[in-house]
């Protein structure tokens, strides 16, 4: 027993794109935490890069595999592979989102009916998919986490459609949590990230001046690191948070209090 706090767990890792993916810090904090890890990469654009990427930093035999998460056959093939290396999963990161560029600036009365489906789909119905593609296999109990964005609950400007998606990621955070804690003891959170420079963020119009904002205003007058994200992954996967679910845990510098 090394005393690792996730030694012996099992973590599914849903979102890594590059070095900079929220999902690579989590992942790289929960695999020193003593978990073993499968990763999935979202399609042929990514996949060199991805695997290159977890093999340099997780080992040779650390499995990688296809999920684009807006397909379920898709979710569905990438658990059956799941299956290949470990009879149990404990613990699964969602770390994905996508919404149209034109969707992410400007009058969000002009978000198109196409850009708020696809985008409700990728960043907040797959949370649901991957629940219950993981759920059997979660048999003793463990913990499901996605990342979310302040643009939920306030108005961040040219965050717009994203933000509307995020609010439908917290509340299908919320009713998972219901619905697999009693039978399942699986708890389901979301991690609420201050800014960080990933290519997601990039698509939001204006994302550089959010730092600034947050260096002014936030009690710590910063954002996060990865590293601090890493750290509150683990925890929320581990024992030590085996009576929290259904929350959104900020993780932002304090940004989330302030009004002014
Ligand atoms: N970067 C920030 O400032 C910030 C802040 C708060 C929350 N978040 C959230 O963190 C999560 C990770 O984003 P990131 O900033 O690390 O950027 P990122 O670009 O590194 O990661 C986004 C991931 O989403 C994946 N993805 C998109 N569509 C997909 C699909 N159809 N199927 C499977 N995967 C798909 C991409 O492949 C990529 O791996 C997102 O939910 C994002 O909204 C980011």
């Amino acid at each position: 027993m090394s005393g690792k706090l996730l030694e012996g767990k099992v973590g599914v890792v849903v979102g890594v794109a590059n070095k900079r993916s929220i999902a690579f810090y989590i992942a790289k904090a929960w695999h020193e935490a003593g978990a073993k890890l499968i990763f999935n990469y979202q399609g042929e654009r990514l996949k060199d890069g991805v695997i290159k990427l977890i093999h340099e930093n997780f080992g040779e035999d650390t499995p990688v595999y296809e999920m684009d998460a807006s397909n379920d056959e898709s979710i569905a093939n990438f658990f059956d592979n799941v299956k290949k290396h470990s009879d149990k999963i404990d613990c699964v990161l969602h770390s994905i989102a996508f919404a149209p560029k034109e969707a992410l600036g400007g009058s969000f009365l002009e978000t198109s009916r196409e850009s708020f489906k696809t985008s409700l789909d990728i960043s907040a119905y797959s949370l649901v998919g991957i629940a219950r593609a993981a759920e059997p296999m979660m048999v003793d109990g463990g913990s499901i986490l996605a990342m979310s964005y302040l643009g939920s609950e306030k108005v961040v400007p040219n965050y717009n459609l994203m933000g509307v998606s995020k609010a439908a990621l917290e509340a299908c955070t919320r009713y998972l949590a219901f619905d697999l804690g009693r039978s399942r003891q699986i708890r389901v959170n979301c991690i609420s990230a201050g800014p960080m420079q990933t290519l997601a963020a990039r698509g939001v119009s204006g994302f550089n001046t959010m730092f600034k904002v947050y260096e002014e205003h936030a009690p710590l007058g910063r954002s996060c690191t990865g590293e601090e994200l890493g750290a509150t992954g683990v925890f929320l996967a581990s024992d030590g948070a085996a009576s929290i679910t259904g929350q959104v845990i900020y993780v932002d510098g304090g940004y989330q209090i302030m009004a002014m």
